[in-house]
């Protein structure tokens, strides 16, 4: 047994997420979260929504509402949505949590304190009409690379460049759209990465090997560019104070550090988010996890691609910097992007499909599947309708959940409420137990690897293993002349659905609770099956009572596939 700390991305605080988001980082993390707890480590998956920063600013003002409240409404429907989605997280926290709070400005003073903050005097777009400075998302223009007049001052969503302000051609305030605008002076704290290049340089090159090439192809990227000193504070109302013992004269001009320094830094202000909201009687230690953790604990942290050099570089680079045994990543799982028929989900332009929206057509399990059989890994993938109906009808509803109606209503329908014993398991089942084991030992290997298209195969192959023994040995015409043999097909049959309740289960939880829920086994315990114990396919016993759950999946039907494509817009989007 080992301790697996599992991190996702936080998602930003505006906004539903669409399946985008959803399968470059949570469901992923929720996934492998889900297969370590069943082969039994001890597993903390934290997250937490990312509260800071101009984007929260705006949609409260959209919004109408305070920041913080607008964060704390925004927060809880967040967190509805992954509930739906049956995210077992062990906490979701919230950045503006007091205890990111303390944890951002004790890493701050400990990296001024070993030399790695320095302030400097920077020209800043400000507002007269707005009274105020406009960082990042608050000044919009026109891109001087592409020359998209929709850019926001820290990048373009057109062509990604990564943007200052002041570069914006025809600058104007996104807050009432003043165009009389100043660069004025202003200071602010910046933390001197250029200094800590090196040292990053040799942490990456002794952990690059575990990561996937893509994380490690991004890394190095980054660090060939080389590391620049950047603003790690704005003149912005909501954030992280920057600690008047510390800075006292910014403390008085309400200076906040920037999203992405205290946002990663959540993933340990959440973990003591945790420790903190331990029920009476349970002892959580959120330190073991994070601190002089490192020959104890195995990290793994899931996200995207645009927020690996975050992760590979930056933050690493933070904790470095720190001078504390702080727990630094074992494993970044970097994802390519899902598209929408090949086109960009886009948050702002409310292109593609949305999480909550997802929930209200079809349960989690058929989204949970499809995402992650399809996950974007080598390249990016492309979501379409087709695709998806396809992928349910045929995976879901013809490969699985047929069979397990199939099975269960035929021997019920001939051997009555329990598990039949029949003749005892003969060459068939040997082969069959062989191909089970083996397709297990792949499956558990790509789990492990993080493969998660390929787990998604080795899943699928187990599923289709049953369908073909039941094809071959056919009960149906069996029991015309061979009912004990009929009986042994069926008992063979009904163990393989209950090895799938296990083994689908961090794919698709509700489903996985429903098959295994069929079996009234006295103690059903286990959390995992080996593939030597596969092999014998004789856990559940004849005479087990069971019962035919409804059916698992319905079909996607042409008229449904139709309505989803008029409703969100196919290829033509
Ligand atoms: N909110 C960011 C995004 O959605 C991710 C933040 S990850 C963290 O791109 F590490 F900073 F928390
Ligand atoms: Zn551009």
């Amino acid at each position: 047994m080992a301790r697996h700390l599992v991190t996702s991305a936080l998602p930003y605080i505006n906004g539903i997420k669409h399946l985008g988001n959803m399968v470059g980082s949570m469901l992923p993390a929720d996934v492998y979260s889900r297969y370590l707890r069943q082969r039994g480590h001890d597993v903390l998956y934290i997250c937490a929504t990312d509260e800071h920063g101009t984007p929260a600013e705006l949609a409260a003002k959209e919004a109408g509402l305070a920041v913080a409240e607008f964060c704390a409404q925004a927060h809880h429907a967040q967190k509805a949505v992954y509930d739906g989605f049956q995210l077992a997280f062990d906490y979701f926290g919230r950045s503006s949590s007091q205890q990111n709070v303390e944890i951002t400005q004790h890493f701050a003073r400990q990296l001024h304190k070993n030399g790695f903050i320095e302030e400097r005097a920077i020209r800043q777009v400000y507002s007269p009409v707005d009274g105020r400075f406009l960082p990042d998302r608050y000044v919009e223009g026109t891109c001087p690379h592409c020359g998209y007049d929709k850019a926001r001052g820290d990048q373009c969503e057109n062509c990604t460049r990564v943007l200052d302000p002041t570069d914006l051609i025809a600058p104007r305030s996104a807050i009432g759209g003043s165009t009389e605008l100043e660069v004025r002076e202003t200071r602010h704290l910046f933390l001197l990465q250029s200094k800590l290049q090196h040292e990053v340089e040799a942490w990456v090159a002794l952990h690059e090997e575990q990561w996937p090439q893509l994380s490690s192809s991004i890394a190095r990227k980054w660090l060939t560019e080389g590391l620049h000193d950047r603003a790690i504070t704005r003149d912005l109302d909501w954030g992280v104070p920057v600690p008047a013992d510390t800075w006292p004269e910014l403390a008085a001009e309400n200076k906040v550090f920037y999203v992405w320094f205290d946002a990663p830094i959540e993933y340990i202000g959440a973990t003591k988010e945790w420790s903190d909201a331990a029920p009476h009687g349970e002892k959580r230690d959120w330190k073991s996890w994070w601190y002089e953790a490192d020959d104890t604990v195995r990290y793994t942290q899931f996200m995207a691609k645009d927020n690996v050099p975050f992760h590979t570089v930056m933050f690493p680079a933070t904790e470095l910097g720190v001078r504390e045994p702080w727990k630094k990543v074992d494993v970044v799982k970097g994802f390519n992007w899902l598209t929408y028929y090949g086109g960009k989900f886009s948050t702002s332009q409310k292109r593609g499909v949305f999480t909550d929206s997802a929930l209200e057509l079809l349960p989690a399990d058929y989204w949970r599947y499809f995402l992650i059989a399809n996950a974007p890994e080598s390249d990016d993938s492309s979501f379409t309708w087709e695709h998806f109906a396809a992928t349910v009808n045929k995976d879901l509803a013809d490969t699985l959940g047929n069979f397990v109606n199939r099975v269960l209503s035929f021997s019920r329908k001939r051997f009555g409420d329990d598990v039949p014993a029949g003749n005892a398991a003969g060459q068939a089942e040997e082969k069959l137990g062989e191909e089970i084991a083996r397709l297990l030992a792949e499956y558990e290997e790509y789990m492990e690897a993080l493969q998660y298209r390929k787990a998604g195969a080795a899943l699928r192959a187990l599923w289709s293993a049953g369908n073909s023994y039941l094809e071959e040995e056919a009960p149906w015409l069996e029991i015309k002349t061979d009912p004990q043999g009929a009986a042994l097909t069926l008992r063979t049959a009904m163990n393989l659905i209950h090895l799938y309740a296990i083994v689908s289960e961090p794919f698709i939880p509700a489903s996985a609770a429903a098959m295994r829920g069929a079996f009234a086994l006295e103690s059903d315990t286990a959390t995992w099956v080996t593939a030597e114990q596969a092999k014998s396919l004789d856990a559940v016993p004849a005479g087990t009572a069971f019962t035919v759950p409804p059916v698992l999946f319905a079909k996607i039907a042409q008229e449904d596939l139709e309505s989803y494509r008029a409703r969100f817009g196919g290829a033509d989007a």
